[in-house]
């Protein structure tokens, strides 16, 4: 088994966030965690990568217990299981090619990064990886002159500086317009399907998660509601996932329903 989740669990306080998610994944593949806000999707994401701690529970990648690494076991497995963030997390007034390489500093000393100097195969990968992405040209440009869609994609490449294993992408598109937003999710789905990364996206539309993933879990109140292809994901899972019931505006579930139903079965 590549990947194990048994029994995590999140408690802040007397507040669940996250409860008793238990799934395998045998071999890479996309993944779209959908659900609710609250539902607790980032803070899945987040004690994957080990950002935070979990409560309780066991996650295994190839045998390894993820969960339980300390000190530089931990920050290897970090690098292993690269995340992608909704607000892109550049350093703004830097270049492409500059934040690109910072995806490397883990591996360099303390010296090399405090002024900034990079070795010649890492800027040469780092822009093979632009060029890879259709961004090459902008490698000499502050992140901040780019657009959200060419932004995400620099996060991307950033990602990829660590050859990790997984991508973790925690609502890639949110700030993205539709054009921007088709672009970022091919890139992903492109790096999934040529260098066989398992990916997990957090994503907030179900037609996104239908269209590019290979396996939909369905979040709702901490817990997995829905695990399954996007073939079964039905207009009465949809409303299950997004709890048509449960104080989620009638407007915001007709709008998640009918873009899933806009996307032939
Ligand atoms: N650091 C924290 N301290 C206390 N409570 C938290 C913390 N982080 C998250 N929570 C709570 O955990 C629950 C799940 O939050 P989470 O951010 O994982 O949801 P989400 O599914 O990612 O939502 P969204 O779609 O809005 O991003 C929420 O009730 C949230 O308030
Ligand atoms: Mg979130």
């Amino acid at each position: 088994m590549l990947l194990r989740v048994t029994g995590v669990t999140k408690r802040f306080g007397a507040n669940t966030a996250v409860q008793n998610v238990t799934f395998d994944v045998a071999k890479p593949v996309m993944i779209g965690i959908i659900g609710r806000s609250g539902a607790g999707k980032s803070t899945f994401l987040r004690m994957m990568n080990r950002l935070t701690d979990a409560t309780e529970g066991e996650i295994r990648f190839e045998d390894r217990d993820i969960l339980r690494l300390r000190g530089g076991d931990k920050r290897a497995w970090q690098s292993q299981c690269a995340m992608i963030f909704q607000q892109f997390n550049l350093v703004p007034r830097m270049d492409v090619v500059s934040n690109v390489l910072h995806g490397t500093l883990n591996r360099r000393s303390t010296l090399a990064t405090l002024f900034n100097l990079f070795p010649q195969d890492d800027i040469h990968r780092a822009i093979d990886i632009l060029d890879r992405l259709g961004i090459a040209e902008q490698a000499p440009k502050r992140a901040e002159a780019l657009s959200g869609g060419q932004q995400q994609r620099v996060a991307i490449a950033r990602a990829l500086m660590q050859d990790p294993r997984i991508i973790l992408a925690d609502e890639p598109i949110a700030s993205l317009d539709p054009m921007n937003a088709q672009v970022v999710m091919d890139a992903l789905r492109r790096i999934h399907e040529e260098d066989g990364r398992l990916v997990v996206a957090n994503l907030h539309t179900l037609d996104t998660a239908r269209r590019y993933c290979d396996r939909v879990i369905g979040m709702r109140d901490g817990r997995v509601v829905f695990d399954g292809t996007p073939e079964q994901l039905t207009t009465g899972v949809a409303r299950d996932i997004y709890g048509a019931d449960a104080g989620f505006s009638e407007a915001a579930t007709s709008t998640a329903i009918e873009a899933l139903d806009r996307v032939p079965a």
